[in-house]
Order: C-alpha cells, then sequence, then structure tokens
C-alpha cells in the first residue's frame, strides 16, 4: 500500500504529557484539563456525532465554504503535498482532495493528529478512495511537533474546523510563528475559524439537546480514569458552556454535582472537588473576520483571500508564508 504512518508522539510519549498535564491541571485554581486528551477513540467518535448536530454549524458551514472556493484554492496553489493538521477524519478535505485531483499538481497527502485510532481509521479509507494519492500520516501534537513534518517540494498546511480557536492567543500567536517557521516562503497555510456571531447560536452549537458534546466533554474523565486509574465518578459531572465575551471565547466546563474527592492511583494523587465547582475542559476562541488577518500578518503570513459564508458565521482563510 502506498502509505506510511510516523509516529512522532508514542504511547510513552502521551502516558507522560498526560500525567504532567493531568498533576498540573488537577492541582492548579481553577482546575482545568488540556482539551487533547478528549480525542481517543471514543472521543474522535462522539466528535464526529458533534460534527453532524443540528445545532452544530461551523462543520456545514465550512464545508460549504471549501465547497465554493475548492477549485480556486487548488489552481492558485499547485502544491504538490497537502499537510493538514488535527486532520481527525479528513471529512471535509476530500473536498480539497477532488480539487486538487482535477488540477493534478498534487501527489501526497499529510494527515496529521494526535489520535492514532482516528488516523488510521481515516487512512484506511482514504487509502481506498484515492488510491494513485500517496499517504503519509503523522500522529503527532501541533503544538510542539511541527518541525518534525514531512517536507515537500510546494506544501500547503490546511488547519480547518475552528481547531486553532481551541488556542489560547499567546498560544496561537506562537502556534502561527512556529508554523511560519517551517514553510519556506511561498508555501500556504489554508486556515479555517469560527467568527463571533448571536452568543445563543454559538452557545448551543457546544451545549446540544441530545447531549454528545456533553458526553464528549465528560470522556475526558474517563479517559484519566482508564490511563491514570482514576476513579471519577464521571455522571457526577455536569456539563456546561458559556459564552465569555470578554475573551471571545466559547468555554466548556465541567461542574462537579457533589462534593467528592478523586484519587488517581498512577499519579499518587487525591483531589477535592467542592460541590459546584467548575472545571475547564475547552476554549473554542471565536473571531472578528480582521482579527484573524491580523494575526497572520503579525506572524509572517501574506493573506491571499478570505472566503465567508452569507451570515458569517465562519471564515476561510487562504494566506502565503511570506
Ligand atoms: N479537522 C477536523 C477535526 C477537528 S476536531 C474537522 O475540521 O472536523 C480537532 C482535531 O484535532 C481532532 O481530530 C483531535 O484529535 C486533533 N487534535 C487536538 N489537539 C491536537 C494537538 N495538540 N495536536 C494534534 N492534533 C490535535
Ligand atoms: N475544534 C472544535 C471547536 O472548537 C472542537 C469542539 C467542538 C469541541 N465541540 C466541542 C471541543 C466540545 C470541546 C467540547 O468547535
Amino acid at each position: 500500500m502506498n502509505a506510511v504512518l510516523d509516529i512522532h508522539l508514542t504511547d510513552g510519549d502521551a502516558d507522560r504529557a498526560l500525567r504532567a498535564d493531568a498533576r498540573e491541571g488537577l492541582t492548579s485554581r481553577p482546575k482545568q484539563l488540556p482539551p487533547k486528551w478528549f480525542y481517543d477513540a471514543r472521543g474522535s467518535a462522539l466528535f464526529e456525532k458533534i460534527t453532524e448536530l443540528p445545532e452544530y454549524y461551523p462543520t456545514r458551514t465550512e464545508a460549504a465554504l471549501l465547497e465554493r472556493s475548492v477549485d480556486e484554492i487548488a489552481v492558485a496553489s499547485g502544491a504538490d503535498t497537502l499537510v493538514e493538521l488535527g486532520s481527525g477524519s479528513s471529512s471535509k478535505t476530500r473536498l480539497l482532495l477532488d480539487a486538487f485531483g482535477r488540477t493534478g499538481t498534487l501527489r501526497r497527502y499529510v494527515p496529521q493528529d494526535v489520535s492514532e485510532s482516528a488516523l488510521r481509521l481515516a487512512m484506511d479509507a482514504l487509502a481506498i478512495e484515492y488510491p494513485d494519492l500517496e499517504l503519509h500520516g503523522v500522529v503527532g501534537d501541533f503544538t510542539t511537533h511541527l518541525d518534525r513534518l514531512p517536507r515537500g517540494d510546494r506544501r500547503m498546511v490546511a488547519f480547518l474546523g475552528g481547531t486553532i480557536g481551541n488556542l489560547t492567543r499567546d498560544e496561537r500567536y506562537a502556534f502561527l510563528a512556529q508554523l511560519r517557521a517551517v514553510l519556506a516562503p511561498g508555501e500556504q497555510l489554508l486556515l479555517g475559524t469560527g467568527l463571533v456571531i448571536d452568543d445563543e447560536v454559538m452557545v448551543r452549537a457546544y451545549d446540544d439537546a441530545a447531549g454528545v458534546t456533553a458526553e464528549f466533554n465528560r470522556n475526558v474523565l474517563h479517559v484519566l480514569n482508564r490511563e491514570l486509574r482514576a476513579d471519577f465518578d464521571v455522571d457526577s459531572f455536569a456539563h456546561r458552556a458559556l459564552w465569555d465575551a470578554g475573551n471571545s471565547w466559547i468555554e466548556m466546563r465541567l461542574v462537579a454535582q457533589r462534593a467528592m474527592s478523586v484519587h488517581l492511583a498512577e499519579l499518587d494523587l487525591t483531589v477535592g472537588f467542592a460541590e459546584g465547582e467548575e472545571m475547564r475542559t475547552e476554549i473554542s476562541t471565536k473571531f472578528r473576520p480582521d482579527g484573524v488577518q491580523e494575526a497572520l500578518e503579525a506572524t509572517g503570513y501574506r493573506v491571499a483571500h478570505t472566503w465567508t459564508d452569507a451570515e458569517d458565521r465562519f471564515a476561510l482563510t487562504l494566506a502565503t508564508a511570506g
């Protein structure tokens, strides 16, 4: 088969990182956990269900934007390699792959994700659907492993889904600068960002009626129970999503429904939760279009084109490393 998989994040690395993140996050005030630990096999599957929820407009909106723009993007790009960060199921990427198929420059697709299970599932399907495409998967962390991405003659890096919004402002600028540093002048970034819209519409996208997002949020506790032999009573944590206007982000929290003492055997750590105590598990920053442009220009990119939907819910920005 025409596919390779690089592991930049071994089980041992992930285990060490999870231990450090859990110890630090659960002993700080307020408590918090980094979002990448949502995505074990179950978490990745739950995220796929989120993308199909009626309330979760970002995926649908971005897919429609891609449909409108992919041919223009592929023609302007001429890339031989498409790298995608946080590629997940690569569902929307197929639109790009098909457009590049029409222009004929693309040789290779490099999906990168922290979730090995999601990456393997996606690659197995892509290998069948795109038999002529070289697949080079990378299990890695886009906040630390960008320098190990495979090179190409001319790469386009896609970072879709609004995932950049899961970083804080400082992390976002650091991420964009690190990515810029590994790109050659002229290589491109295709960035998907959620825009600021009506609060209620945004919050509902992260707090759906069927409770899938709640289950996804609580999944991080299942991960800690399994990986760190913790004893979180998962059902005693409620999901909460709120709009933080000052920070321009949706914040996801888990709220302890009663006072609890939780033991993490692998860390030899016991942490207490007060009734009503809230732990932050995720932020999802929403942007104003000029905020995206500003961050890109400040970190060494030139914006070539921005597409937004009729309701200004989502933006797709094509930028060139200057
Ligand atoms: N790009 C897809 C998935 C978005 S969900 C879409 O647009 O629908 C975010 C994805 O990023 C998940 O697949 C998750 O496993 C991955 N991810 C989260 N944190 C990551 C990190 N630090 N490094 C690499 N991948 C990460
Ligand atoms: N990148 C997605 C977003 O911010 C991830 C996501 C969707 C998410 N729903 C979530 C993360 C719920 C945590 C909880 O839109």
